[in-house]
């Protein structure tokens, strides 16, 4: 057999072999991924057709670009010669009894394309909470687009080569730390005067990931500490790659697509940032065909969250699995795909099909490709109607899932 886009192969499979144990002093236990072992030609089969995942920067003919850096375990970690290691575990696998490939991952929170919370060189800070959870979205994300077209040529440049005129709009979100106010990190749903909603659940050692009746537990652990004599404090995450407000890869229920990777690294960042629809489902159901044609989601939508019963019931909130969510049936899902446009599926609670469904009703969605199902959202006090979603995952290499960040703008 013929391998299928030979070159894209050929670099993953340097990638991955160029040092697979090469598993760096800043993370100490193995994390073997499956992924390493994957790429032989037979697995690629889908029925003749070709299986190459296409791995982009630039998405949607230019109006969107991704500047992260893709997870790989060559990439440089700080204070490491052997760069990140391998990040990804399965701990619990379809080849041995589990329903679906579930993996776990262990970084650095400073390696690649990353951000630093005031915390990390002011003690003082660290110790109130100034973590990144409070960091001001609306710095974040700025209107930038509103903003250069109000804006006067000659201040843009301005702002380019004198960063700190006094003139600078004051966005600052954190206290000087010669100021006398109390110290109380702000932890906010709603950003700049109500333009930007978080529908991202905060993790913490109780965010639900399915694997567990006790949530993540301690997700954070402090490998270096100013106490010990670092100049700074450094931490490693370790999370399922399904907690809390995540998203699932073609790969998570399909080992043709698992095999060619078909990760997160190659989920469509169109299909994540765009016009959005935010609608209600009724409360008394899961979401069956019959809910579905209910719904009259116009044709051309092409990305919905559904708030349901879930978030009535605050089962995100809860740190216990509960196989009583709503989710769509196999019938509801193959509804969507046969007569709607949307290939942004989003709901509120771990998993997009309902329990009693759990796997024909991911199969029906995952089959394609096309459709991306974002899981976990938050979607209270928010009012339903028509947003922009913009999702961003982790570019996780070899990973059927990743935690990924919502926000809605208005
Ligand atoms: C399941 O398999 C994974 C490897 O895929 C292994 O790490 C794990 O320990 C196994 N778990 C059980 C319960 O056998
Ligand atoms: C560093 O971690 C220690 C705990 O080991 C904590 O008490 C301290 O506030 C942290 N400092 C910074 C700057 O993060
Ligand atoms: C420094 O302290 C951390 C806990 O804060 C510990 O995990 C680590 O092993 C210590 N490192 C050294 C070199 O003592
Ligand atoms: C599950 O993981 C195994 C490795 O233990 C891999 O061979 C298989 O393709 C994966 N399947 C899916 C559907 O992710
Ligand atoms: C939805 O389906 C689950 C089983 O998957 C069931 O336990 C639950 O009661 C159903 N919810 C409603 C509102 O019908």
């Amino acid at each position: 057999m013929v391998l299928p886009n030979a070159a894209a192969t050929i670099l993953l499979t340097a990638l991955i072999t160029l040092s697979p144990f090469a598993f760096s002093s800043v993370v100490d236990d193995a994390y073997p991924s499956p992924y390493t072992a994957a790429m032989t030609s037979c697995d690629l089969d889908d029925g003749g057709s070709r299986l190459s995942p296409i791995r982009r920067e630039v998405y949607d003919e230019g109006r969107i670009i991704d500047i992260s850096h893709r997870y790989h375990p060559d990439m440089p970690s700080w204070g490491s010669d052997d760069g990140l290691g391998e990040f990804l575990r399965l701990p619990a696998s379809m080849k041995n009894g589990s329903l679906a490939n579930n993996s776990e991952m262990k970084i650095p929170t400073h390696t690649g394309t990353h951000v630093d919370a005031p915390g990390h060189v002011y003690d003082h800070y660290f110790d109130a909470g100034f973590d990144v959870d409070t960091l001001d979205l609306h710095v974040l994300n700025d209107p930038s687009k509103r903003l250069s077209r109000k804006m006067n040529p000659k201040l843009i440049f301005l702002m380019l080569i004198i960063p700190y005129v006094s003139s600078f709009p004051q966005e600052n979100a954190y206290p000087s730390p010669y100021s006398e106010e109390e110290l109380i990190p702000p932890r906010r749903e709603v950003y700049g005067s109500g333009r930007i909603y978080d529908i991202t659940h905060r993790v913490t050692s109780g965010t639900l990931s399915g694997v567990s009746d006790e949530g993540i537990g301690e997700y954070l652990t402090l490998f270096q500490s100013m106490k010990n004599g670092s100049d700074y404090n450094f931490s490693i995450i370790k999370l399922p790659a399904h907690s809390g407000t995540h998203v699932d890869a073609p790969g998570h229920f399909y080992e043709n697509y698992y095999q060619a990777g078909f990760d997160i690294d190659s989920l469509d960042l169109e299909v994540l940032n765009g016009p959005a629809l935010l609608v209600d489902v009724p409360r008394d159901k899961n979401i069956t065909a019959e809910v579905m044609e209910a719904l009259n989601i116009p044709k051309g939508v092409r990305r919905v969250l559904f708030r349901t019963l879930n978030t009535d019931r605050r089962l995100m909130s809860q740190t216990r699995f509960d196989t009583s969510y709503v989710g769509f049936m196999k019938d509801g899902a193959q509804w969507l795909k046969d007569n709607t446009d949307i290939k942004l599926v989003g709901i509120d609670y771990l998993s997009v099909a309902a329990y009693d469904d759990l796997i024909p009703a991911h199969l029906v969605f995952l089959k394609s490709r096309e459709i991306i199902l974002v899981e976990g959202l938050k979607l209270e006090d928010v009012e339903a109607g028509l947003y922009n979603v913009h999702c961003l995952p982790l570019r996780l290499l070899g990973a059927e899932g990743s935690p990924i960040r919502c926000i809605l703008i208005k």
